[in-house]
């Protein structure tokens, strides 16, 4: 049975609705790719050579065009080679990072070298990295534009946060709860990252407050939020758990301080937790919203939390997000 069908099968223990399914190519889908580097080439894990055979045709076209020549440019540097031993991509379509990750401390001599290579492109940000190091050619903020039917965003992102992996289903996954969404008035948003959501339902919205636990995923938001001209959104760099201590006024946060919660008439909350899923206090915490749109990465903590939410589903969408792997990303609207 492929991982779709077991998924129906499992759901239709707890829901009578139909899933819509939405597929995506096997190639060339990839915003982010990571790769092993040895022996002058990029490598993968014996896990991943089970699953892609060949994952170089994986990636967004704009990393495949960029792979091969950068190999060139690095197999000519002495120092660029020593001791590297992984190199990640993220792409905003157009513009690429490539992150060098080594096993040694990187100096300025790195940094000169890293530059001769990077000025032989046009669309490519080299980002060195060691133990507790971080060293920049340029710049590392990537602006992805988000382009749906009625609006265009700009969102920014680098390798330390979290950014939508699948390049096509992203902005599908947005219209799906654009379309849904029934008298909405304000959005609690937990697990928001750098906005990859936030930003594009913003309108959506009358006001919204984004949360999350990693602090350069809120930079960033904050940054966006400027650069989009948007003046409905507050965030906090708040855990699950604390964004559900607030809001039953348990504890008070130096971090909210200019944030008036209580202000806010929340129609809808939205999560999209880690793989782990949601934690009991969230669950709890969500049992205070008429609606909820829950966004899952893993269908097993999902059908696990579906049980413990307790509530009626009244609409799903199945994004496979990574073609020929057992993993799928859930849309949940839960009322
Ligand atoms: C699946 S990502 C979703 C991010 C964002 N919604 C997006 O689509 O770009 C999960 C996010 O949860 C954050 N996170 C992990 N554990 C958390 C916690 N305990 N409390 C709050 N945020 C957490 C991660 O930093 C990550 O940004």
């Amino acid at each position: 049975m492929n991982k779709l069908s077991k998924f129906c099968c499992e759901l239709e223990k707890h829901a009578e609705i139909k899933p819509q399914i939405f597929l995506s190519s096997a190639t060339g889908y990839r915003a982010r790719a990571e790769f092993g580097f040895s022996k002058n080439s990029y490598t993968m894990m014996e896990s991943e050579q089970k699953i892609y055979m060949d994952k170089s045709s994986i990636p967004h076209p704009s990393i495949q065009e960029i792979m091969p020549d950068l190999l060139i440019q690095i197999n000519k540097s002495k120092l660029i080679l020593k001791k590297l031993f992984q190199i990640n991509f993220r792409t905003s379509g157009t513009h690429v990072l490539a992150t060098l990750i080594y096993h040694k401390p990187l100096q300025e001599d790195w940094i000169l070298a890293a530059k001769d290579i990077q000025n032989n492109f046009k669309n490519l940000s080299l980002i060195g990295r060691s133990k507790k190091q971080k060293v920049l050619v340029d710049k590392e903020d990537l602006e992805v534009i988000n382009n749906d039917a009625n609006s265009s965003f700009k969102i920014l992102q680098n390798d330390l946060v979290f950014f939508q992996p699948n390049f096509y289903l992203y902005s599908l996954m947005i219209s799906f709860i654009s379309k849904q969404l029934e008298d909405p008035r304000d959005l609690l948003e937990l697990y928001c990252g750098c906005g990859g959501f936030t930003l594009p339902l913003a309108s959506k919205f009358n006001k919204v407050f984004a949360t999350e636990n990693n602090r350069h995923s809120i930079r960033l938001l904050k940054e966006s939020i400027k650069l989009n001209n948007l003046s409905n959104i507050e965030t906090a760099r708040l855990s699950d758990n604390e964004t559900a201590s607030a809001l039953a006024n348990e504890r008070s946060f130096r971090r909210l301080e200019n944030i008036d919660i209580q202000s806010y008439e929340f129609s809808h909350i939205l999560v999209d937790p880690p793989r782990a899923g949601l934690s009991d206090e969230t669950i709890t915490l969500s049992k205070q919203f008429k609606n909820m749109i829950y966004i899952s990465c893993n269908p097993e903590s999902f059908l696990r939390d579906i049980v413990k939410l307790d509530r009626e589903i009244v609409s799903i969408g199945i994004f496979d997000q990574f073609a020929n792997t057992q993993h799928l990303e859930v849309i949940a609207f839960l009322k």
